[in-house]
């Protein structure tokens, strides 16, 4: 019974959530009246072209802006009203990093761990060192850390009060892909065993796929489409071929543009070109080619991708 319930909680809600800023007598309005919730354990992706307004919304989610209008509410409580409990049962990190230059890794966490009251706090600052492969480095300076290490240190901020709601906001910027890929799989570990909500951005369309549950899309401060993000995909009704032949490259060609394919690019022995998903078209076509007789050194077929998406959307204006 808890567990079917649970799937219908959320921890964290917004309703017609509005910020403008005013710049030179002119008004920006950074988010739009923009509504999601987010249900308990989901993993929410928030993407957008730059300036498209995601960290202003996750800075207004954690009490570092003020909002102009509309409802949040974290683990079913207004910040405002019971700020004391959000704060010690959310946290953020993000790759605009609030963490003091002059003070170690260890020494930030510590100032951390006393303003989130967290208890045995030495002993889950050695934790999170390990598990962040930091622990060599802890007593450096941040100032003296690579940009690797510091996005490191700030998800060791974020995880110090072992919160039930994380705001991510572009945390793996930086990370090399060793790095970068080990630090998901700790995010999705950490979920999975506290049953931890995550609010995320990036930039980078595989990990948004790898870890996102669902995915709103925000452009010019509003939310245009939140979906799955093998939906979203279905969005754009094309499938993308590379196909290299041996020879009669020109032949090819003439034969791809009777079947009205847009070609996008050719290169040496060479075909790029987008087909339509409907009606098994590429299959089809596919299958014209072999019949012609023509000798195949490469064929390669792409169907639609959260980049595709991300370029649609972005393009939309
Ligand atoms: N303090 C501020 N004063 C004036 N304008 C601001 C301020 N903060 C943000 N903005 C503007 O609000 C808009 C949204 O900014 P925001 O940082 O939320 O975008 P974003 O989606 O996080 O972009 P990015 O992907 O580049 O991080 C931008 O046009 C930005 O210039
Ligand atoms: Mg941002």
């Amino acid at each position: 019974m808890y567990f079917w319930l649970n799937r219908f909680m959320h921890d964290i809600e917004v309703q017609n959530l509005v910020k403008t800023f005013r710049e030179k007598g002119k008004v920006i309005t950074a988010v739009d009246g923009i509504s999601f919730s987010v249900r308990k354990g989901e993993i929410f992706g928030l993407l957008g072209p730059n300036g498209a307004g995601k960290s202003t919304t996750i800075n207004m989610l954690t009490g570092l802006l003020e909002k102009d209008s509309g409802t949040v509410k974290i683990l079913g409580f207004e910040p405002e009203k019971n700020w004391e409990f959000v704060k010690n049962s959310s946290n953020v990190a993000t790759a605009y990093s609030w963490l003091s230059d002059v003070l170690s890794i260890r020494q930030n966490l510590r100032v951390y761990a006393r303003l989130y009251g967290v208890k045995n706090h030495e002993q889950k600052i050695n934790e999170l060192l390990e598990l962040f492969e930091l622990k060599d480095i802890g007593d450096r300076k941040i100032i003296r850390l690579s940009s690797g290490e510091n996005t490191r240190a700030v998800l060791c901020k974020g995880l110090i009060n072992s919160p039930k709601v994380l705001f991510l906001d572009e945390c793996t910027v930086g990370l090399d892909p060793d790095i970068a890929d080990k630090t998901r799989s700790i995010i999705k570990g950490y979920q999975q065993k506290n049953d931890c909500t995550i609010l995320f951005t990036s930039h980078y369309m595989y990990e948004v796929e790898e870890l996102c549950d669902r995915i709103a899309f925000m452009s010019d401060g509003k939310i245009i489409s939140i979906d799955t993000s093998s939906n979203l995909k279905k969005l754009i009704k094309k499938h993308t071929v590379e196909i290299a032949v041996k020879k009669d490259v020109k032949l090819l060609k003439e034969f791809l543009k009777t079947e009205g394919v847009d070609i996008i690019f050719e290169k040496d022995n060479g075909i790029v070109f987008e087909v339509t998903t409907e009606k098994d078209k590429m299959y089809k076509i596919i299958s014209k080619i072999f019949h012609k007789g023509f000798m195949l050194s490469n064929l390669h077929v792409k169907g639609p991708t959260l980049d595709d998406i991300f370029i649609k959307i972005a393009r939309r204006k």
